[in-house]
């Protein structure tokens, strides 16, 4: 959730400011950018340059920096930021900030923010339980900014009680979560397929298409990005998944397909049938390899079950399936023929005509059609792009 993120971490004069070294190797670990914004008497208490050496870039804690004899502009900071993390706060700042004072860098970052601020509060318990505090925060929390709760135990003071800082770990799964939950499509269970699938003749030999899968995995990516809770099912497939949250399960043969997709759908509330399922499989598998004899050989072939056609016999209200066609000829009018027959919410239409799309390729040129047939076409993207414009499709119909 933190990777690519650009953060200004405001670290106050407060005993926990030991902790803000964790906390910047830990968000720089997640992939973060951070620009440290230290308060004087915060300088006291941590090193500038232990924390620099940690953000990877010159801390700032004054308007103007006599060495390099700049100018800290406190306004591109705040524009800077994707979002803006205090900790610790001390009662000192977050009262400055509930009343909008501004007598340091790091409080006129906090007035020029556009971003979300998390704020950690440190401090003794009898600070943390003071009206003027309780005041400040509900002040806080009016203005739109987000309060890591602290923890309890032992404080500097030798007092027992709440008012410590949250620790870095729990500070960064707390905004990991808040920035997931955020998301739009945070919480929703999503079934994507990828992949051919193989259809055995005998033990060495299957019958197979050309599908890397490679469509399928960038929408599983994309889903994962925007929040949602996603299971691939892939037949086989050399790809890999970016997202750590995606569940995989891997099949090899439409019967298999049609067995973890049937299981799988019954709880998801979006299913994108990406994979290239057969639409016919040997009538019989060989026990043994089949040995070469006749000039011309034949295979008897049945007829798979249509996956996407069950699920959508199977789909309840509030289900949103989506299926793909590979088209070579009429592209349109067979895209709308499966489209209702397989009762879809949109199909996703690519054309082997379209140079770029298809099988293989790193790119696709897609047209979406829905229900209504509004018909949405696409340039040639990479298939990234491409997953992103079929999930704001989706998010699309889930916001209507
Ligand atoms: N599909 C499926 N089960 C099958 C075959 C296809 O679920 N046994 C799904 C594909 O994943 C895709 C959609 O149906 O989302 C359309 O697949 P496509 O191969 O284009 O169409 P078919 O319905 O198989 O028709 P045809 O091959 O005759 O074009």
């Amino acid at each position: 959730m933190l990777d690519g993120k650009k953060i200004v971490l405001g670290v106050c004069g407060s005993i926990a400011a030991y902790k803000s070294a964790i906390l910047v190797r830990l968000l720089v670990k997640a992939g973060a950018s951070v620009q440290l914004v230290m308060t004087k008497d915060a300088t006291n208490f941590i090193t500038p340059l232990t924390l620099a050496t940690l953000s990877k870039k010159p801390l700032l804690t004054d308007y103007f920096a006599p060495e390099t004899g700049e100018w800290n502009n406190h306004v591109e900071l705040g524009l800077w930021a994707d979002m803006l993390i205090i900790a610790p706060a001390t009662a000192n700042t977050i009262a400055k900030m509930a009343n909008g004072l501004c007598d340091n860098l790091l409080t006129a970052v906090y007035l020029s923010a556009k971003c979300p601020v998390y704020v950690a509060p440190a401090m003794d318990l009898d600070m943390w339980k003071h009206r003027s505090t309780v005041n400040n925060l509900d002040k806080l929390k009016a203005y739109g900014n987000i309060f890591i709760p602290p923890g309890y135990g032992e404080l500097a003071s030798g007092l027992i009680g709440e008012g410590r800082m949250a620790e870095p770990e729990e500070i960064v799964t707390f905004i990991s979560d808040d920035l997931k939950k955020k998301l739009p499509l945070a919480n929703q269970k999503v079934l994507v397929t990828a992949g051919p699938t193989y259809e055995a003749i005998d033990p060495v030999r299957f019958l197979g298409n050309h599908s890397s899968g490679k469509m399928g995995f960038a929408i599983a990516d994309a889903m994962a990005a925007l929040g949602a809770d996603v299971t691939l099912v892939s037949g086989p497939s050399n790809q890999k998944t970016k997202h750590s949250s995606i569940k995989r399960i891997d099949v090899i043969s439409a019967a298999q397909m049609l067995e973890v997709c049937m299981e799988q759908f019954a709880t998801a509330r979006i299913c994108v049938m990406s994979a290239a399922i057969a639409d016919y499989t040997p009538v019989t598998v060989a026990d043994q390899k089949i040995k070469k004899q006749a000039d011309v050989f034949t295979i008897e072939l049945k007829k798979t079950t249509d996956v996407l056609k069950t699920l959508g016999q199977n789909k309840q209200p509030g289900q949103i399936l989506i299926g793909f066609a590979l088209e070579t000829n009429d592209e349109e009018k067979h895209a709308v023929e499966k489209l209702h027959k397989k009762n879809l919410d949109f199909i996703v239409l690519n054309s082997l005509n379209d140079a770029g799309a298809g099988f293989k390729t790193d790119t696709n040129k897609i047209t979406i059609i829905d229900r209504d047939l509004h018909k949405t076409s696409y340039e040639l993207k990479t298939k990234n792009e491409a997953a992103r414009d079929i999930c704001n499709k989706i998010i699309e119909l889930i916001q209507a």
